[in-house]
């Protein structure tokens, strides 16, 4: 057995030696149990809690998998493609050849090594499986959260009518392609999409547009709707329902995107929580690291990941935008001024958590990290 991550920038018991619950938001050792390869550079990686306690999330949430590569603490964050009415969690995970973590656990992980993830976050969910009737449209890597989704309603039992249309490059690149096969021979409307190459003997290569997508599902506008893929095709997804009629409120994307301006992010949250005292731009604070034993200055100008980046500090941080929810720390002294977009819970600001790469300091820190 391998553990292929330390617990990183994290002092006390982990995983196996976790003793009590584990709390929301910690970091959380998983066994890797299974490696199955499931589409071309797709792995499909099973895992189990070390601790034995349930890891708890919703169809279609995504963890951050933090990784130690050549030194440096890296996190990514993969959807949790297993579905919580199924025993087990699994990422699937396409290799991509820039991708320092995706790369990672494609070349290094074996049955038995050890991850550390933070998670699970993320709304791009179900919500309740009430609807009469939803349509799944996914393209790519794309389908991992949509699957789990569709999964669960299947396991609830309640007959949803469920429409699946998953976009692909070629055969080789449709994932979960038996699985889609079966949940069509169950009476789901599946239709796979290859947009490069056909399967021997089926139709012509094509892409799926706005008119295509509503001849395949002629009633898009009465179903929830649930995309996923890359920009260009979410927004034809969306377009095509908007055309159709579809209430605004049924149709959900998943919207993680790294690397835009956090502030001016559509749907991003502003959130003052525990702003203290009018702050001065050239103001400095310092932050104390408690079970690190650190203290570091942070100018009022610059969130506390950075300034801790600076002093050499190594955090768990991903998105770097508050999206992720993988810096999660608990702030047991002065107050932030924090902008996030969705990585952190009302409950969880009144519990003192914060997120340090989305929070300037009004005041002196103490972290508990
Ligand atoms: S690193 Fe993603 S929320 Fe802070």
């Amino acid at each position: 057995m391998t553990t292929l991550t330390g617990p990183i920038g994290l002092a006390g018991p982990l995983g196996a030696e976790t003793a009590s619950p584990p709390e929301p938001g910690a970091v959380r050792r998983l066994t890797c149990t299974g490696i199955e390869q499931v589409a071309r550079a797709v792995k499909t990686f099973r895992f189990a809690p070390c601790d034995g306690y349930d890891f708890d999330y919703e169809a279609g949430q995504y963890v951050t998998v933090l990784a130690r590569i050549d030194g440096r603490d890296i996190g990514r964050c993969f959807t949790l493609s297993s579905t919580p009415s199924r025993p087990g969690l699994a990422l699937t995970v396409k290799r991509k050849p820039a991708g320092a973590v995706s790369t990672w656990l494609h070349d290094r992980m074996r049955v038995g090594d050890e991850i550390d993830v933070v998670g699970p976050v993320g709304y791009f969910t179900l919500a309740s499986d009430s609807a009469a009737s939803y349509a799944f449209i996914a393209a790519g890597s794309g389908i991992t959260p949509v699957m789990s989704m569709a999964r669960r309603l299947i396991d609830a039992g309640k007959g949803a009518d469920i429409a699946f249309v998953y976009s692909a490059a070629t055969p080789d690149d449709v994932i979960f392609d038996a699985e889609l096969d079966a949940m069509a021979a169950s009476g789901a409307h599946v239709r796979t999409i290859l947009t490069r190459r056909a399967a021997p003997g089926g139709p012509a290569p094509a892409r799926l547009n706005a008119g295509r997508l509503l001849a395949l599902v002629p009633d898009l506008a009465v179903r929830e709707i649930f995309v996923c893929g890359p920009e260009g095709f979410r927004s034809m997804a969306v377009d095509a329902a908007s055309a159709a009629g579809a209430d605004s409120g049924r149709v959900h994307t998943e919207s993680f995107v790294i690397g835009g301006d956090a502030d001016a992010a559509p749907g991003g949250i502003s959130d003052p929580g525990g702003v203290s005292a009018a702050s001065s731009a050239t103001a400095t604070f310092t932050v104390t690291f408690q079970r690190r034993g650190r203290v570091i200055d942070c100018p009022a100008d610059s969130t506390v990941l950075e300034a801790a980046g600076k002093a050499g500090l190594s955090l768990p941080s991903s998105c770097t935008e508050g999206i992720c929810g993988t810096c999660k720390s608990t702030l047991t002294g002065g107050a932030v001024d924090m902008h996030h977009q969705g990585g952190i819970t009302p409950a969880e600001i009144d519990a003192g958590r914060f997120l340090p790469c989305c929070s300037k300091p009004t005041d002196d820190l103490v972290v508990d990290a």
